[in-house]
């Protein structure tokens, strides 16, 4: 494994996120929606350097990845999302690839009568977008590579890491030989 971003890297860019969401947004209260379950640690993260008045939702998103580093069918649930009606709504994902789980999850918060949606991720692959819709905020942009750690995983594993690191070949097969069964996101 190769780390790309260090714990001190993303502890910056978590401080910088925060700033920059609150200079757009003020002290306006927010209701702060993390996808589970890779935007957990930056969730975490997140809203301890995001101060002034906020509730926080979740929801739940898979597309059925497990041993595979390509996505597949997109899975969404809302049975943990408050009623984020009138609500002003900062959804928060780990990484930002297809773009196809942010576009989905944009346009459902919009259409639960949100007043605005912004989103936040912390990773953005480099050229792989498929919609046409943007992250209002990333943390870093990084190559088009397969990353664990930092809430990310591969097959259910590594989201605990502190810091960012792009899986190789041999982790890959060394993986295999560990792991039998193949978890979903
Ligand atoms: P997208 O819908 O293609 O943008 O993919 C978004 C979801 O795929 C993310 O929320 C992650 O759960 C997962 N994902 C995409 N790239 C990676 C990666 O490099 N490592 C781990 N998970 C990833
Ligand atoms: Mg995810």
């Amino acid at each position: 494994m190769r780390t790309i971003l260090s714990t001190e890297q993303l502890d910056a860019g978590i401080t910088r996120l925060a700033d920059t969401v609150r200079d757009n947004l003020g002290q306006a209260p927010l209701m702060v929606v993390g996808v589970l379950t890779g935007a957990l640690v930056v969730m975490s993260d997140l809203i301890r350097q995001l101060e002034g008045p906020m509730n926080i939702g979740m929801v739940w998103a898979s597309s059925y990845r497990g041993v595979a580093l390509k996505p597949g069918r997109l899975d969404l649930r809302f049975e943990l999302l408050p009623d984020i009606q009138g609500k002003e709504v900062l959804l928060v994902d780990d990484i930002f690839d297809s773009g196809r789980t942010l576009d989905a999850l944009v346009d459902e918060l919009r259409a639960r009568g949100a007043v605005r949606v912004q989103s936040l991720v912390l990773l953005r692959k480099t050229g792989k977008s498929e919609v046409a819709m943007q992250p209002d905020y990333v943390g870093f942009e990084i190559p088009d590579e397969f990353v664990v750690g930092y809430g990310l995983d591969y097959n259910g594993h590594y989201r605990n890491l502190p810091y960012v690191a792009a899986l190789e070949k041999n982790d890959i097969e060394a993986m295999s030989r560990t792991t039998l069964n193949a978890e979903v996101d």
